[in-house]
């Protein structure tokens, strides 16, 4: 088998797969499609080596657990899961870039343990207030410890360390400067560290939500940024190929509006009055639709077609719901303070702004289904696009749920509500931590020629799905009634007391998710790189 020239095998391949055999080589004529004119306008030669995966959603899984529950034991001859292909060959030989790209996973695995930790914590104190009492754990200081630690560390250095591989990737260019990629890890590290001492230790911005880090921090963390954002930059700058692939389209974008969104959340001059509400509104909702949708959806733009060997299906789409996005979301902020004394006008502009909304999640989540069609097949032999496709979905449930959420008759009752807890989690969650799995998982093993056991990756996905689901679900029940509660004029206390049972189920859907994380944090140490670079030729296999 021959091996792509690093950076050839950019995701719109049209590649052909051999179903049954996903290890086998194939040398393929493949086709570069730039949807945008709908031309074609490069065609290379090229031989891929399809990529190997095993099942988590089957249908013998199914049979097993009806079998088992039945009674009846599984013949001797049968696995209990489809046959599972393993990674055998590398695909990059550029071992700094592993090591720096490993590093980033760690780091934001190690920081979704610990703000799960916490979560799952103000979890429990919810559910029993007398448990765990001292000051330092404070609901008021646990909580936003949480939201930044799994903001700002989990998604952020999880998003930022797999497109540190999928930018120079498409760009067939090597990245701008490793070394300024680590100093950026320590700094972001060093910003989220402090962050939380400070916080734990009653040190805030003020009950400014997700930006409760005081501005030296977010000034660190900014710089960061920044420097990733120059770092990129200049790659996609340097590349060797004509056009920008779509994914970095998403990703350089994100970046630049993030840093802008984080300075002007931060100037001094709007931190009072009406005009910090304004402020809040658009950092918020700025912050997960300029930062976290686009950079998930730029590299689901690499990975979905990668995982399936095949082309997006329109690139024309991508490019429909990058310019929407842009258009739609900029102005929504202010529909997290509807009725709020904000002028009324810029309320309503945000409400017929996230209907809009529907024009880039419709062309977004189609394009990725439409991508998947007809591959079911491979997603069920495959232990990543699962975590895709549970993402695409929730991106779609989750922001057709923030749209109702919008409307004044329904904001009326689900505002201040634990509605909103589950449309967070739904989507920050749902959407953008599976999307990031699924890149982790398809990614790594790729790099490092190391597997998890595939049963753990299975138990790490029911568990975080199970767990979301009921997480999702009881406080969504529970919030619509606690908003009912309050409509009917029925004492405050009475709310707390109806939210009981839903908040114990919070705490049991936590642990859940918290046990996923563990799994999770221990197969990305199954997947650590070796001590020395291997060669791209070498089989790789660890037999997991
Ligand atoms: C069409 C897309 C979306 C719309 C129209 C929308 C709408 C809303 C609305 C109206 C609220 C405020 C509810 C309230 O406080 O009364 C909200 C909250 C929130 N949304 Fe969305 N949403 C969308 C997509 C998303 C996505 C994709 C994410 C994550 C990536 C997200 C994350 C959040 C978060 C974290 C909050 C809670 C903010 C807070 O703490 O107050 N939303 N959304
Ligand atoms: C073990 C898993 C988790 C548990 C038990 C958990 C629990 C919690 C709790 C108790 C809150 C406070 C809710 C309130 O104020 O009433 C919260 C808020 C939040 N969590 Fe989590 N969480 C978990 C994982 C995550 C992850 C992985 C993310 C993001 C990737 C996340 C994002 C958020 C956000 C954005 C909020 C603010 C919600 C809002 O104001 O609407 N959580 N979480």
């Amino acid at each position: 088998m021959e091996h792509s020239p690093a950076g050839t095998d950019i995701p719109c391949l049209q590649v052909a797969k051999e179903d049954s055999a996903f290890s086998s080589a194939r040398d393929t004529r493949v086709r570069i499609f730039h949807g945008i004119r709908g031309r074609l306008v490069a065609e290379s030669t090229l031989s891929i080596r399809s990529f190997p995966f095993c099942g988590i959603v089957n249908s013998f899984t199914i049979r097993a657990a009806v079998n088992f529950s039945a009674g009846v034991s599984m013949p001797a001859h049968r696995p209990l899961a489809v046959e599972k292909s393993h990674i055998d060959r590398l695909i990059d030989a550029d071992f700094s870039l592993t090591r720096l790209v490993y590093a980033y996973i760690t780091c934001a695995a190690a920081w979704l343990v610990f703000g799960s930790l916490v979560g799952e914590y103000a979890g429990i104190r919810l559910a029993f207030p007398d448990f765990g009492v001292h000051p330092l754990f404070s609901f008021g200081r646990l909580r936003p410890i949480h939201t930044n630690v799994v903001l700002w560390g989990w998604s952020s250095l999880g998003m930022i360390g797999l497109a540190l591989y999928v930018v120079p990737r498409t760009c067939q260019k090597s990245l701008s400067s490793n070394r300024l990629a680590w100093a950026s890890l320590l700094l972001l590290n060093v910003a989220i560290l402090a962050g939380v001492v400070l916080l734990a230790n009653g040190v805030n911005n003020g009950g400014q939500e997700y930006r409760e880090f005081p501005w030296p921090v977010m000034g660190l963390y900014a710089l960061g940024l920044l420097l990733l954002a120059v770092n990129l930059y200049r790659t996609v700058a340097g590349r060797s190929i004509a056009e920008i692939y779509i994914a970095n389209w998403y990703i350089v974008a994100a970046f630049l509006w993030t840093i802008t969104l984080v300075v002007a959340a931060y100037l001094p001059w709007y931190q009072n009055g009406l005009g910090e509400t304004v402020i809040q509104g658009y950092y918020m909702h700025q912050g997960v639709g300029m930062w976290f949708t686009p950079m998930v959806l730029g590299l689901t733009y690499y990975f979905l077609p990668k995982f399936l060997n095949k082309p997006i299906y329109s690139y024309s789409l991508g490019v429909l719901a990058f310019w929407t996005q842009l258009l739609f979301y900029t102005l929504i902020g202010a529909h997290h303070f509807v009725f709020s004394p904000i002028p009324w006008w810029l309320q309503t502009v945000a409400i017929i702004f996230s209907v809009g909304m529907f024009i880039p999640v419709v062309a977004g989540t189609g394009n990725f289904l439409l991508t998947m069609r007809g591959s079911e097949g491979a997603i069920a032999r495959s232990y990543t696009v699962p975590f895709i496709l549970v993402g695409v979905l929730f991106y779609f449930v989750g922001s057709g749920q923030g749209t109702l959420e919008a409307f004044r008759s329904l904001n009326a009752l689900w505002h201040f509500t634990n509605f909103t807890v589950a449309h967070s989690h739904i989507t920050m969650y749902g959407f953008v931590s599976f999307l990031i799995w699924g890149g982790i998982y398809g990614l790594l093993p790729r790099l490092t020629g190391r597997e998890p056991p595939h049963l753990l990756i299975g138990v790490h996905f029911w568990f975080a799905l199970i767990g979301l689901l009921i997480y999702g679900i009881s406080l969504m029940i529970g919030g619509t009634e606690q908003g009912e509660s309050w409509i009917s004029g029925a004492p405050f206390i009475d709310s707390v007391r109806l939210m009981a049972s839903y908040w114990l189920w919070r705490a049991v859907s936590g642990s859940l998710m918290l046990a996923a994380h563990l799994l999770f944090a221990y197969n990305t140490w199954r997947m650590r790189p070796r001590s020395r670079p291997m060669q791209a030729a070498e089989p790789a296999g660890d037999p997991a």
